[in-house]
């Protein structure tokens, strides 16, 4: 199959969709590979990697009207709506349930468009929205210690402490996979971590896990309340799933908390758990309410493109190789978790929540494609 990476034009990205050795990989089994010039130039990967790997290099004209599979980090953009077309598989971060005129770009063009965030296992997870919560969780540490102190605006207090002098105290609302990552980061810097979360099961885990070097409590508006006002860095990692986050954190809690405190809204992506939080990005991620210093950034793993570019090849690779060598149709027959990542098929929108979302009709996928592996 003729392979396409494209450069992502969006503004503060600097991530593509496959590095040098996943390039390998798809020539190895047999593939062509373009990469638009200086597709991999944000993360450090020069257009000669890809060439030594077997890829050739192409503009942005040819990657787009040569490939049969398009891999992309982010959704097309207004401008690359031209470009979008009957057989062509675009294999990207969609997020069309929030964006009507992207959804209606893609359904209008016949594509076939699988998001990365949907595919989902028999057991619900998110193999390929994982790694970017890994990173982003094993960041929010880094960023709040950062912002503590004094000449950024914060209180002026070092997260590890020092022989003799005690450490600061880390809030971390949700224990997920952004909670455990952020957790582990924060007691790497010798913090005091606290995790609030609803879910016992998930509590018994990660205290067995973290060996007690973690305290684990419910999560409730009392408990928040009295924790918060202890915390000198609270970081926001809480999820339901299909729905904007919780607001855990009120307005008046912030009155509560340290004058020079840090929040860090991980989940402001899904509208943030703290109710002053509004989105922000890493040229000016932070601003200051009540004292309280917030950062916003809704796409934290997009400031280390080099890490992000790997870890998001390694998960999406293994997809990736299934629809190259079997085609889409094959693919998502033998694969059940692949089969729920298409959204946009044939010019109907093939998954649920998208078609809930802008009041579409819904066609289960099964009614386009037959479904059973050849
Ligand atoms: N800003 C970014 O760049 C970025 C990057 C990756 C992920 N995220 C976001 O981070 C958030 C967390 O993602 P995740 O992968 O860790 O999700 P997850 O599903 O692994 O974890 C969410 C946790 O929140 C807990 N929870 C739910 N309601 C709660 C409540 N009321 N109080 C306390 N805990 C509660 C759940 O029990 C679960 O353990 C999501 O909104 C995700 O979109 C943001």
């Amino acid at each position: 199959m003729r392979i396409g990476v494209a450069k992502e034009i969006k503004t503060d990205e600097y991530r593509v969709a496959l590095t040098p050795a996943g390039a390998r990989e798809l020539v190895l089994r047999g593939h062509d590979v373009l990469v638009e010039t200086t597709a991999g130039e944000g993360s450090a990967f020069a257009d000669a990697d890809y060439e030594r790997a077997g890829a050739r290099t192409v503009s942005v004209d040819d990657v787009w009207t040569q490939s049969e599979l398009l891999l992309k980090v982010k959704e097309p953009i207004a401008t690359e709506y031209p470009r979008l077309r009957e057989d062509l598989v675009l294999f990207t971060y969609l997020h069309i349930a929030a964006d009507g005129p992207l959804t209606r770009a893609l359904s209008e063009s016949g594509i076939a468009a699988v998001a990365y965030e949907t595919v989902e296992t028999d057991d619900h997870r998110l193999p390929l929205l994982a790694p970017m919560s890994e990173i982003a969780g094993r960041l929010a540490p880094q960023a709040g210690a950062y912002f503590l102190e004094k000449p950024r605006g914060g209180r002026g207090l070092l997260l590890g402490g020092v022989p003799g002098v005690q450490p600061g105290r880390v809030l971390v609302l949700g224990g997920g996979v952004v909670g455990y990552n952020a957790s582990i980061m924060a007691i790497g810097l010798g913090a005091q971590v606290t995790i609030l979360d609803k879910s016992i099961d998930r509590m018994r885990y990660l205290d067995e896990i973290l060996s007690g070097r973690v305290s684990t409590v419910m999560s409730s508006a009392l408990q928040i309340e009295s924790s918060i006002a202890q915390a000198d860095l609270v970081i926001g990692a809480v999820l339901v799933p299909g729905a904007r986050a919780p607001k855990l954190v009120t307005r008046e809690m912030l009155g509560v908390m340290k004058k020079g405190a840090v929040i860090v809204d991980v989940a402001i992506d899904q509208g943030g758990c703290v109710e002053t939080a509004r989105p922000t990005t890493h040229s000016d991620p932070v601003y200051e309410v009540d004292g309280v210093t917030h950062y916003c950034v809704a796409n934290m793993p997009g400031g280390v493109p080099i890490t992000s570019t790997k870890a998001l090849t390694n998960a999406t690779l293994p997809y990736v190789e299934e629809i190259a060598d079997h085609g889409l149709a094959e693919a998502v027959a033998r694969d059940r978790s692949l089969a729920r990542g298409v959204n946009v098929l044939e010019g109907k929108i093939t998954y649920e929540p998208v078609a809930e979302a802008h009041d579409l009709d819904y066609v289960p996928l099964v009614n386009v494609l037959p479904l059973t592996p050849a």
